[in-house]
């Protein structure tokens, strides 16, 4: 009797099958440029597209391919589009979106060195080469992970387990003798997310002001951080940012080293987006001065380093602090016979893991650090070229300092006196219009109570006639909304 259940294709059926997807994603990249980023359609027309009950039946493989060109593309935003600008995002280098495909075909699970050694050991590789991408101490450590979130979750995990003075592990905490960690109002909203999902309490993430540039206000720090340990907290870290989602803003890292050594905190860098500016020589020494002080460090690759989601890292001061935090090896794992083989299971939450290290491997082989440092720049020219555009114009306004790849700004109609909710109703609506209208993609956010427009750049594909465009497009979009306030 013939065998039931999946039976595979030939190989050469197989191969006409993947022939079918690569034209797919050629056809994706072709024309991008040109091509609408964006098709908005109500959440009935996508709902409708993909119900259906639990497919009992098999369905050809290309027929399913086709559904995906038809109904699955369309309904994506394009985040490797030159005019996609909403969030810092991923536009995955085409050596790294072959090393990713590759990574899924092998199916390799990037858990233990027996089952992966050469997974594990590009892993290891690659986080030398980001340590020293971005001049981070040299003795430091890390994982991949799935992003940014994970990172910091993670990085906060390790920073109890250093610096909690009681064995929170058993009994959780205590709740007479709270810990505190420190953020500025600016941080990212994971870091609450994370500060809540490991039982520490929001409460205790204290919020430190921040000044008109957006970067932590050392004052406001040293004093929460005084008054807490005066009421019996027990403060055990700082988080800084390397780059705020909101602005770019990069708190002083150098000087908050200072106090996190006087009080014997934790110092971890969220550096998820601005991290691989750190590359950049100038706003190494500059900017991101100090970096290498910092205990632990999240940075995005699905961001800045041009690979596709998900791929974030940690990067832990010490070898040990990942394998103490983490490590527990059940009978079925106990093969590890030398210690130089890591087992990344040891470091962090996950056991089972994809593999990461293949796709960001490919991407520092394929480009060398010269030219990946290279896009980085360009990303930053090019968002002071629309910061220079906005400051000459009558009819925009930054509403933020020009720092990294982020502008912050907002349309204003000229010649009219607008007040702050009319200015606000508009930028909002411009933004709404934005999304029917599908040229560009982009969002808003909120400074200092102000709805503003935010772009961001982390995408190698953009030039100057793209941020043109970008221009172009708002300021029809703005002319369209204004007379609904102007009167
Ligand atoms: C500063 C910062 N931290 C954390 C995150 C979250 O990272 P992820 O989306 O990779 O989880 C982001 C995402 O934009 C970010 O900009």
């Amino acid at each position: 009797m013939e065998k039931e259940g999946i039976k595979d294709l030939s190989n050469a059926d197989f191969k006409i099958l993947m022939h079918q997807a690569v034209d797919m994603i050629i056809d994706l990249y072709d024309n991008i440029h040109t091509k609408n980023v964006f098709q908005s359609k109500k959440r009935d027309e996508v709902y409708n597209l993909f119900k259906g009950s639990l497919p009992e039946k098999s369905t050809a493989i290309k027929s399913l391919l086709e559904t995906i060109e038809e109904d699955v593309i369309p309904n994506t935003a394009l985040h490797f589009s030159p005019h996609f600008y909403a969030w810092v995002t991923s536009n995955a280098t085409q050596a790294s979106i072959l090393g990713d495909m590759l990574a899924s075909a092998l199916n390799v699970n990037a858990t233990t060195w027996l089952n992966a050694p050469a997974s594990s050991e590009l892993e290891q590789r690659v986080i030398r080469w980001i340590i020293e991408f971005i001049d981070f101490d040299s003795s430091s450590d890390g994982i991949l992970l799935s992003g940014g979130s994970l990172s910091n979750f993670t990085g906060i995990r390790v920073a109890i387990n250093q610096k909690c003075p009681y064995n929170y592990l058993h009994s959780g905490f205590d709740r007479l003798r709270p810990i505190r960690i420190y953020t500025s109002e600016q941080s990212h909203f994971c870091i609450d997310r994370a500060v809540a999902s490991l039982g520490i309490g929001t409460e205790n993430l204290v919020k430190v002001k921040v000044g008109v540039d957006y970067k932590m206000n050392l004052d406001d720090l040293v004093n929460k951080i005084e008054k807490d340990i005066s009421s019996g907290f027990i403060p055990i870290a700082v988080i800084a940012n390397a780059g705020t989602v909101n602005s770019g803003a990069i708190d002083p890292i150098k000087d908050l080293s200072v106090i996190c050594k006087k009080y014997n905190l934790w110092l971890h860098v969220d550096a998820a987006y601005g991290g691989f500016a750190a590359s950049v020589t100038e706003l190494r020494n500059r900017e991101f001065k100090g970096l290498e002080l910092a205990d632990s460090l999240t940075i995005d690759l699905h961001k800045w380093l041009f690979v596709p989601f998900e791929c974030g890292a940690l990067l832990v001061k010490s070898h040990g602090h990942l394998k103490d935090t983490f490590s527990l090896i059940p009978a079925y794992q106990k093969f590890q016979l030398d210690e130089n083989k890591v087992d990344f299971s040891e470091y962090s939450m996950q056991q089972s893991r994809n593999f990461k290290a293949l796709k960001v491997w490919m991407n520092f082989k394929a480009y060398g650090s010269e030219k990946l440092k290279q896009s980085i720049s360009h990303s930053i020219e090019l968002m002071n070229y629309l910061g220079g555009l906005i400051r000459s114009s009558e009819d925009f306004e930054l509403m933020a300092p020009v720092s990294l790849s982020v502008i912050c700004f907002r349309y204003v109609p000229p010649k009219k006196l607008l007040d702050t909710n009319s200015l606000n109703s508009l930028n909002q609506d411009i933004i709404n219009d934005s999304e029917r209208d599908g040229r560009v993609f982009i969002r808003e956010t909120t400074l200092n109570g102000n709805i503003i427009i935010r772009a961001c750049c982390t995408n190698f594909r953009r030039e100057k006639e793209n941020i043109k465009y970008l221009i172009e497009v708002l300021r029809e979009l703005g002319i369209r909304n204004a007379h609904k306030y102007c009167r």
